[in-house]
């Protein structure tokens, strides 16, 4: 199978933080969140592996500081490595205010997403070579807390 380039599968999403987005002090509820991270990770694990991907786990994710309503929310996610008929997806989330011209880096996820056939049956996913000092770390990193994964999966 035909090896693939980490940067032909990157998607970049940005969302405008509205009133329905937020709690009762205006700030980004993490379920929406959480909700975005989703959607982004499962365009980047479909566009690489051009097939229907399903989401099998979500690492943690911590909430290091409030998004507030108005901000500008983008979602950056990669493929962070290919194992088998799975492959983890990393997401980055910045949240920006335009009219201060800020720009802060408030999360970072790790999903494993397999990639299915039309009835639900695991598939290869062709192979993804990280070409850029990022993208080997990450690559190198992905296998590690893949077996942490494994050994919680299997408790
Ligand atoms: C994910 C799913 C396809 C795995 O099916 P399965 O029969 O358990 O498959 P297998 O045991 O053969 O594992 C297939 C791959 O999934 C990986 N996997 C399964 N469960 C996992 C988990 N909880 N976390 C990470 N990887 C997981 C395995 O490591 C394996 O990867 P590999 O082929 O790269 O080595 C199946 O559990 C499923 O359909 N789950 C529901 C998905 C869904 O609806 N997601 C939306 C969530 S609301």
């Amino acid at each position: 199978m035909a090896t693939k380039k980490i940067s032909e599968s990157v998607i970049t999403m940005t969302e405008l933080v509205l009133p329905q987005h937020t709690n009762q002090l205006g700030n980004l509820l993490g379920g929406q969140l959480m909700h975005w991270i989703d959607i982004c990770a499962a365009l980047c694990a479909a566009k690489h592996s051009q097939n229907i991907c399903v989401t099998a786990s979500v690492d943690r994710i911590d909430f290091h500081h409030p998004i507030k309503l108005g901000d500008a929310v983008t979602l950056v996610s990669s493929v962070n490595r290919v194992f088998n008929t799975s492959l983890e997806v990393g997401v980055k989330v910045y949240a920006e205010k335009f009219k201060e011209g800020s720009k802060l880096h408030s999360n970072s996820a790790f999903l494993t997403f397999v990639s299915v056939d039309s009835v639900g049956k695991p598939m290869i996913v062709p192979p993804a070579t990280p070409e850029t000092e990022d993208e080997k770390r990450r690559f190198d990193e992905a296998l590690y807390r893949r077996e942490n994964r494994l050994k919680d999966r299997n408790k």
